[in-house]
């Protein structure tokens, strides 16, 4: 089955797209959906009761309730949208994570999981705390619960799986060792939701950080799912239209969830659009999807052994991406000769720069696959990398 026929982008590039995990390709049901409201139902949600607004704001309401289910079970008051990954993180920082007394990360965390955290004046040894990696890029059970000991009411905020080098960490296995120390869980889905089966009760997370780009949806949308015990004692991180029971000049009563953490006019069109995805996936199957992938990588990694100078950083198993250099020559240039023959891969830090310091690198050349890709298209990748590498090194 090719996979590349439900995506419009293929048939009208002749890019070897190999960055889905910067943004996935869209599918046509995506793309007409995003039309759809455009042209025909352009209405806002949660405000007027004329036809077409009561038409989208059941559209919206049934996104929320499909990804509930696809996340594994989540009700819908569990589901707040927000305009991707990096605002559901801070609103978890500023609703939530401010009166935490410790903060405690992974060495493999993008910068949307730091930056939040500094921005309340957090530090190492000033309320963030780092779990170590491996050689491997392995976390580090012991280092966990040796800070969770220390600090024990932490909130811990981990990716799922590593966007710089496609990393997966055991999040069940964590779950138990943090809630055995009375503390939170939140687990930054932004690179899982697409390559795996996510269940976030199975998980035992207390929230969970969703990207709808990432997981072939439209841009500016995401969301974070709130465990429901959670939700009472947060209050919500910005204010205005929609969110509320009622206001004075005195005060204003906020609606319960999810409304209360959704003010202003929502990115409705994404919204409908995004339930595209999540039907489209649950059609394809993440049994599929992982056989796929898995084998994809596999390829993908007896590939680059064989290349003279190769440095990977983590074994064989990589999910949603593969990083590595080639001794003595820069990421960069071979970036620019490899978009030269069309191939798109990011090069750089990936929004990683602690881990790539602690590498002692300045950067990586990742290759991002999804399901849509083929052994033919990593064949042109490693042709185009051979022929950058023979320029730069003659
Ligand atoms: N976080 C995205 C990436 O890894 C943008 O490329």
């Amino acid at each position: 089955m090719n996979y590349k026929e439900f995506f419009p982008y293929f048939a009208n590039s002749k890019t070897i797209y190999l960055d889905s995990g910067a943004t996935s390709q869209k599918p046509k049901a995506v793309i007409d959906e995003l039309d759809n409201y455009y042209l025909k139902n352009c209405a806002s949600v949660h405000r007027s009761s004329f036809g077409d607004a009561n038409v989208v704001t059941r559209g919206y309401e049934n996104t929320r309730k499909l990804l509930g289910e696809f996340i594994g079970g989540a009700t819908k008051e569990e589901i707040i949208f927000t305009k991707g990954a990096t605002e559901s993180l801070n609103l978890l920082a500023t609703s939530f994570g401010f009166d935490i007394k410790t903060i405690i990360i992974s060495s493999l965390e993008h910068h949307s999981n730091i930056v939040p955290w500094h921005m309340q004046g957090r530090t190492i040894g000033a309320g963030l705390e780092v779990v170590e990696c491996g050689k491997n890029l392995e976390f580090d059970y012991e280092h966990l619960e040796e800070l969770l000991k220390k600090n024990p009411k932490s909130l811990v905020s981990l990716t799922h799986i590593s966007n710089a080098f496609g990393v997966m960490h055991d999040i069940k296995r964590i779950s138990k060792i943090v809630h055995k120390y009375d503390s939170w869980l939140c687990v930054d889905g932004a690179q899982s939701l697409a390559h795996i089966k996510v269940d976030v009760k199975d998980l035992a997370c207390d929230f969970f950080i969703i990207s709808a780009h990432k997981t072939f949806g439209p841009t500016g949308l995401g969301a974070i799912y709130i465990k429901k015990e959670l939700l009472e004692k947060m209050k919500p991180y910005q204010g205005g239209g929609a969110s509320i029971a009622s206001v004075s000049y005195e005060k204003s009563v906020f609606l319960p969830s999810p409304y209360k953490f959704e003010a202003g006019t929502p990115n409705i069109a994404a919204v409908l659009a995004f339930s595209k995805s999540l039907e489209f996936l649950q059609k394809i199957s993440f049994s599929k999807i992982e056989k796929i992938e898995n084998k994809l990588y596999a390829y993908l990694y007896k590939s680059l052994e064989k290349i003279e100078g190769i440095i990977m950083y983590n074994d064989a198993n990589a999910f949603g991406a593969r990083s590595f250099n080639i001794e003595g020559i820069s990421h960069d240039d071979i970036g620019i000769l490899l978009d030269k023959q069309q191939i798109a891969v990011r090069v750089g830090h990936h929004c990683c720069m602690p881990i790539m310091e602690k590498l002692g690198i300045k950067g990586t050349i990742r290759v991002s696959l999804s399901f849509y890709n083929d052994k033919d298209d990593i064949d042109k990748f490693i042709k185009a990398l051979k022929k950058a590498l023979s320029m730069l090194k003659g």
